[in-house]
C-alpha cells in the first residue's frame, strides 16, 4: 500500500483531525454483478437527500465504472484525471445534493490498468475529506490491489452478495483476504437480489458461520435487499430507484440500511397529497 494510503488511513482512524466526521464506506464484493453499484448510488443518495449528510461518491471500478449510467451523466470528467495526477476538485461534480467522482470506461492498454497509480487519489482525499460527513466507494468485483487497497481504507466496507453459493463463497474470500492480509474486520453484509427475506437471512447466517469458525470474526447484516424490477430500470439509466420509487421494498430497505449506518432516525417524510398522490400513479402500486 501506498504511503498516501497510510496517511488516509491515520487520518481516517485519528478522531483529532476529522472531528469526528468522514465516514468511508466501501461497497465491495466477490463475484460481479451483486449489485454493488446499484446499492452505493442508492446509499449516497439516501445520506444526502433524507439525512442531510455531506456525500462524496467515487466510482472507483478502475476501467469499468458505469456510476454515470445511473446517474444520467456523461462522464467527461473522470477519475482517469485523478489517478494521472490532476487534482480531484477539477473532477468532483454535483449530482441530486450530493458529489460525485465518475469512473472511466476502457483503458488503453493493459499496462494502464496494472499500473494505475491510486496514490494521487488518496493524496487528493486527504485534502478533501474533512470536508464530508461520508465518502462512498464503489468498486470493481474481485481481489485486487485496488479493491484491498480502498477497503482497507474504509471505515467500514460492505459487502455485497447474492444467495447464489458462487457469490458467497467470493464474499467469503474477499473478507478472509483482508483479514488475514490486515487484521482488517468492520465488514456489514447485504444481501441482495433475495427472493424472500428468509433466503436472505439463512445466506447472511451461512457467510457468519464461515467468518466465526474459520477466522474467529463476526459479521453485521446491514440488510436484505429485493429483486426489483425498478433496480433493472435504474441502471438503463430511465429512474433512481431511491428517488422515483421510494415505495419499492428495496427503496425502503436501503433506507434502513443509511438509517443503520448514521444510527439517526428517518426524518418524517415531508409529503404532500398531491405528490403522494403522482407518486403512487407513477409507481402503480
Ligand atoms: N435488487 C435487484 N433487483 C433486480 N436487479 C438487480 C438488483 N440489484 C442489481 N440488479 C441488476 O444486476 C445487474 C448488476 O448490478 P450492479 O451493476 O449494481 O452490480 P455490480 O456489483 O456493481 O456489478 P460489477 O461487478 O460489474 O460492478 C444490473 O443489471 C442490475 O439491474
Ligand atoms: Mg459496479
Amino acid at each position: 500500500m501506498s504511503s498516501q494510503a497510510e496517511n488516509l488511513l491515520r487520518l481516517i482512524k485519528s478522531k483529532e483531525n476529522l472531528s469526528g466526521k468522514a465516514k468511508v464506506l466501501s461497497f465491495a464484493s466477490g463475484k460481479g454483478g451483486v449489485g454493488k453499484t446499484g446499492v452505493s448510488v442508492s446509499m449516497a443518495y439516501v445520506l444526502a437527500n433524507l439525512f442531510d449528510k455531506k456525500v462524496l461518491l467515487l466510482d472507483c471500478d478502475i476501467g469499468l465504472g458505469n456510476v454515470h449510467i445511473l446517474l444520467g451523466l456523461e462522464p467527461n470528467k473522470n477519475l482517469k484525471a485523478v489517478l494521472e495526477g490532476a487534482h480531484i476538485r477539477e473532477v468532483i461534480q454535483p449530482v441530486y445534493n450530493f458529489d460525485v467522482v465518475l469512473g472511466f470506461s476502457g483503458i488503453d492498454s493493459i499496462d494502464d490498468l496494472e499500473s494505475a497509480d491510486t496514490a494521487n487519489l488518496f493524496l487528493q482525499l486527504e485534502e478533501v475529506i474533512s470536508e464530508y460527513d461520508y465518502v462512498l466507494i464503489d468498486n470493481s468485483a474481485g481481489l485486487n490491489r485496488h479493491t484491498i487497497g480502498f477497503s482497507r481504507v474504509a471505515t467500514t466496507t460492505y459487502i455485497i452478495t447474492t444467495p447464489e453459493p458462487t457469490a458467497l463463497t467470493d464474499a467469503y474470500a474477499f473478507i478472509k483476504s483482508l483479514y488475514k492480509l490486515y487484521g482488517y474486520s468492520s465488514f456489514k453484509v447485504v444481501v441482495n437480489m433475495c427472493q424472500t427475506r428468509s433466503e436472505g437471512f439463512e445466506t447472511f447466517e451461512r457467510l457468519q458461520f464461515s467468518a466465526k469458525n474459520f477466522l474467529g470474526i463476526s459479521l453485521k447484516l446491514a440488510g436484505v435487499l429485493p429483486r426489483s424490477r425498478n433496480v433493472a430500470r435504474s441502471l438503463r439509466g430511465k429512474a433512481l430507484v431511491v428517488k422515483d420509487y421510494p415505495s419499492d421494498p428495496y427503496s425502503v430497505e436501503i433506507r434502513k440500511i443509511a438509517q443503520l449506518e448514521t444510527g439517526e432516525a428517518l426524518p418524517e417524510e415531508k409529503e404532500g397529497f398531491i405528490a403522494r398522490l403522482l407518486r403512487i400513479l407513477r409507481e402503480g402500486v
